[in-house]
């Protein structure tokens, strides 16, 4: 199964809406095996924000990211980082389709809401960039017969 990760960042923490947003994820079906909330710094910013560092919003970007802690969540599925990106909506939330999480919750294109993972190769190294092999937790999912047809692991 595919793992994505899913930083809730500080304004959906600062806005309340951190059991929304979980919740949202759990009801697609996909399943959580890794969380944690953490005060993000400059230079974990440098790194996962790298493709931006010459954008003139890169600064801005940075505090709005250090401006409280984020939670940082590993989801598990089939398929689960297009899944997951797709639930997140446009980066710009004022282009975001309705029933996205951006197009539910935010209007800016800095202060939305969450991060997720772009593609697998991404989502592996940014879940290396924030998790160790010991934070993830296996647990059985007896729900999952009734998620997936067999061909879809
Ligand atoms: P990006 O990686 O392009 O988008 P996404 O978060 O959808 O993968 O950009 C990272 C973050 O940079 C984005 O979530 C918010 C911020 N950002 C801006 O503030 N202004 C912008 O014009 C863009 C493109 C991004």
């Amino acid at each position: 199964m595919e793992r994505t990760l899913v930083i809730l960042k500080p304004g959906a923490l600062q806005r309340g809406l951190v059991g929304e947003v979980i919740s949202r994820f759990e009801k697609r079906g996909l399943k959580l095996v890794a969380m944690k909330m953490k005060q993000l710094d400059q230079s974990v910013l440098d790194e996962h924000y790298a493709h931006l560092k010459d954008k003139p919003f890169f600064p801005w970007l940075c505090s709005g990211m250090m401006a409280a802690p984020v939670i940082l969540c590993c989801w598990e599925g089939f398929e689960a980082v297009k899944v997951v990106r797709a639930m997140a909506g446009s980066t710009n939330a004022r282009n975001a389709a309705p029933g996205t999480i951006r197009g539910d919750y935010a209007l800016s294109a800095q202060e939305n809401i969450v991060h997720t993972s772009d593609s697998v190769e991404n989502a592996r190294i940014e879940l290396d960039r924030f998790f160790s092999p010991e934070d993830y937790c296996s647990y059985p999912s007896p729900l999952e017969q009734y998620l997936y047809a067999p061909d879809e692991k």
